[in-house]
């Protein structure tokens, strides 16, 4: 790959963006009048991604912001992540618990604990939870997916929640019977990213045997038989182009997504990409958070109804990463709830935060963050977008 889709090293994006203090440039004002009469096109789009002035960065964050406000209200929904497996028999190359990675230890919880954790964060107001794990389709793993779904629904039932928490699964591709049978056992959402939405870079992070075309099937088998499709992409991939991205926002509208899980490409030490040997260049960490931010902003212009994930991977590159996302658009948490024990064995990528803080740490470190941003956790609630 020839392109250098990131050439500079823009230094000034290590800060945070300045309050525009003094009066906002002709452009900026352009650009602000241009994100408040209509919805964005490819050109703009392209431009949300790449400008580098400071003024035209807030009045980007501040339309963003405002979109959120309108189409959703202030409310952060949360979704309590239980990382309840990583055994896996893909070979994703960016991923650090891919079948290939032979220096982890794998596991498995057992059905009570997970459906423990879940009813602890029904306790908490989390209103949802995400069941993920690595992915399998064997019979067995089948069978204790809708067995886990059936006992969380059962046991979460409050007088705030009748029906029981909701449940999003994060557990790969499956048949069409599988994803009926989960959804018949009460699971409602589904989060399965495409990861990007070109086929040549598709192809250059995965092995022959998972296909792009597989995927889309899934996303749309998922969407026919009634979930909330959750998508997303890793952003910053080396050999990744601004286009590339802007093809992205495209694909979220087209597949009707419902929610959009994206963050920042982290390498992993057992998971290196085969193609960066070639020499594909990757942006700096600093890009890579302002890339994600400002997809999150064109996101939510592009698409102001949708629930968008500020994600770990954010605060991965920054302390305030998931904060920043939420200045930026995002309306959807997922606080870490995975049992500390075998939390350092789900490290898809390095440097993954909270490791060591147990669940309920997180929850009240959560709140605060959440405040600090002038926003209110929605507590006891599915929190689902609406329909569109
Ligand atoms: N960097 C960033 N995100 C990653 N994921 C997996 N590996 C990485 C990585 N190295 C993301 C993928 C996957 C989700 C569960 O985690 O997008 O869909």
């Amino acid at each position: 790959m020839t392109t250098q889709a990131f050439p500079v090293r823009i230094e000034w994006m290590k800060a945070p963006p300045a309050k525009a203090a003094t009066p906002l440039s002709a452009a900026a004002l352009e650009l602000a009048t241009r994100l408040a009469s209509s919805l964005p096109d490819r050109e703009t789009l392209r431009h949300i991604l790449a400008t580098q002035q400071p003024d035209e960065i807030e009045v980007i964050r501040q339309a963003a912001e405002k979109a959120l406000l309108k189409n959703c209200g202030d409310t952060v929904r949360l979704r309590g992540l239980i990382e309840f497996s990583n055994r896996c028999i893909s070979d994703c190359y960016y991923c650090g618990i891919r079948r290939s990675n032979r220096a982890l230890a794998r596991y498995t919880l057992k059905l009570a604990e997970i459906v423990d954790t879940a009813r602890w964060c029904g306790e908490q107001g989390y209103g949802s939870v995400v069941l993920q794990s690595g992915e399998r389709r064997d019979a067995k793993f089948t069978r204790f997916i809708s067995a886990a779904v059936r006992a969380i629904k059962e046991q979460t039932r409050s007088p705030e929640l009748p029906d029981g928490v909701g449940i999003t699964l994060c557990v790969g591709e499956q048949s069409p019977e599988t994803y009926a049978e989960w959804f018949a056992a009460g699971a409602h959402r589904y989060l399965l990213r495409m990861e990007t939405s070109s086929p040549e870079l598709f192809t250059r992070l995965h092995p022959a045997t998972q296909t792009y075309a597989s995927r889309i099937n899934c996303l749309k088998i998922l969407k026919t038989l009634g979930y909330r499709v959750g998508t997303g992409v890793m952003i910053g991939l080396p050999g990744q182009t601004l286009d590339d991205l802007v093809d992205d926002l495209f694909f979220f509208r087209d597949i009707s997504a419902d929610m959009i899980g994206m963050g920042p490409y982290i390498p992993h030490e057992q998971a290196v990409l085969p193609y960066m040997e070639a020499g594909a260049a990757m942006p700096d960490v600093a890009t890579r958070l302002q890339l994600a931010l400002r997809m999150i902003a064109a996101t939510r212009l592009l698409l102001p109804g949708i629930n968008i994930a500020a994600t770990t991977a954010l605060q991965t590159l920054s302390e305030d990463g998931r904060e920043q996302g939420l200045r930026f658009g995002a309306n959807v948490i997922m606080p870490q709830a995975t049992p500390l024990r075998v939390r350092r064995q789900y490290t898809l990528y390095d440097g993954k935060p909270c490791l060591d803080d147990s669940a309920g740490q997180c929850a009240t470190c959560l709140e605060g963050r959440i405040n600090s941003v002038g926003r209110r956790i929605l507590r006891d609630n599915w929190g689902d977008s609406e329909r569109r």
